[in-house]
């Protein structure tokens, strides 16, 4: 089966794409723009799996060499990865992540239409939650307030895809909401990379303990919860990836309704201080951190109920956070920046 991973130099992609071969996905085809990536990530996923893929250098705004591609290899499967990320940089400019994330997601559908694709994996977030009411959160939980631009081309990526899957029934869409990827692959070869200062947990937690930042500031203390610090659904990276290898055996398998949402989260919150302290305990490192405001636009609680991906996609989250920590913390290491 010929698959495209569309941001496949990315986080989430490039370990996609390992899990891929490693699951005997032997033709991989993959785009990219490397607006937030390098290339030279692809040479590291060979060199781990041994295998060989095919990459182009490719805008996805640009429909005419989105077309040139699909008219040139036959996709079967399209994993859509490629999009803008940064919650605060979508909110200095909104303007660029609406025209990204959405006329990339808009080509792309217009190519899959055109070129008989048959089947779709979209990355959607649970940021499209907002701030729920009820916990956790079940893929019956109606969209909230979206707290960024970022969060609503992920509402809107999936009302596309909603309306798109009624008048093509003969593409199958899958949209998983991913909770807070994390962790890196065992290898230390690839992980999260920044083109920019990072802004999430984790990211910045081993940049402190590598020396590179000078204090860690918890964004809220005061929170009704256990340690009065924040919850997310934490989730390794590789727990991401292979959900993607066996959300397209479901989609497969796939009858009647042609468009789902699943969530993919390990189920299990954890607060920032207790990741704090998980990563103390891994590295052996002390953190130099301290108790701030909280940090606007940020929910309280988040976590997944996920027993609609073990019950489908035949999945489970293999990893815990020392798991996550600990490459984490080895690729910071490898990474020295
Ligand atoms: P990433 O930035 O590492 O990877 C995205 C890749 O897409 C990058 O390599 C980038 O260069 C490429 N790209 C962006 N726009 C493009 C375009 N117009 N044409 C071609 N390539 C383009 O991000 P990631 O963490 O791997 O995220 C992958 C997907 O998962 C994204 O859609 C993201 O919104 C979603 N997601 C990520 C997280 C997270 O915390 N990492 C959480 C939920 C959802
Ligand atoms: C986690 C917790 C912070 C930094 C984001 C996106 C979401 C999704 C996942 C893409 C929060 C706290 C953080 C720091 C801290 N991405 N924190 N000090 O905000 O849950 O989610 O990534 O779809 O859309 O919004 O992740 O890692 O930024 O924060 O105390 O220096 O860590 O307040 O409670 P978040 P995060």
């Amino acid at each position: 089966m010929n698959i495209l991973v569309t941001g496949g130099a990315g986080y989430i992609g490039s370990h996609t794409i390992i899990e891929l071969l490693n699951q005997g996905y032997k033709s991989i085809y993959s785009i990219d723009n490397y607006i937030n990536s390098d290339e030279s990530n692809y040479s590291k996923i060979e060199e781990i799996t041994g295998e060989s893929i095919t990459y182009l250098n490719l805008d996805l705004k640009n429909v005419d060499s989105l077309r040139s591609f699909f008219k040139e290899y036959r996709i079967e499967t399209v994993i859509h990865f490629a999009a803008l990320k940064s919650v605060p940089d979508s909110v200095q400019n909104p303007e660029l992540y609406y025209d990204n994330n959405l006329f990339s997601l808009i080509n792309l559908l217009t190519c899959i239409k055109e070129f008989g694709v048959k089947q779709l994996i979209f990355s959607s977030s649970c940021s499209i939650y907002g701030n729920p009411e009820v916990l956790p959160v079940n893929e019956q939980t109606p969209f909230g307030i979206a707290e960024s631009p970022y969060a609503t081309t992920k509402q809107m990526g999936e009302m596309i895809l909603r309306d798109f899957s009624k008048i093509n029934p003969q593409v199958k869409i899958i949209s998983l909401r991913y909770f807070n990827p994390v962790g890196a692959h065992k290898s230390g070869l690839i992980g999260e990379a920044f083109t920019k200062r990072p802004n999430n947990l984790l990211p910045i937690i081993t940049q402190t303990a590598a020396g590179l930042r000078t204090e860690l500031t918890v964004f809220g203390s005061d929170y009704n919860t256990n340690d009065g610090s924040c919850i997310r659904d934490y989730i390794h990276v590789v727990d991401v990836a292979t959900a993607h290898v066996k959300a397209i055996n479901y989609l497969s398998t796939m009858v009647g309704e042609n468009f789902d949402v699943i969530n993919l989260g390990t189920g299990t919150g954890t607060s920032v201080l207790e990741m704090i302290h998980s990563f103390e305990k891994v590295s052996g490192v002390k953190l130099n951190y301290i108790l701030g405001e909280r940090r606007v636009g940020d929910v309280e609680t988040i976590y997944a109920d996920n027993s609609k991906a073990k019950k489908l996609l035949k999945w489970n989250a293999e990893f815990n956070i020392d798991d996550m920590v600990d490459s984490a913390w080895k690729w910071q290491q490898n990474m020295k920046i």
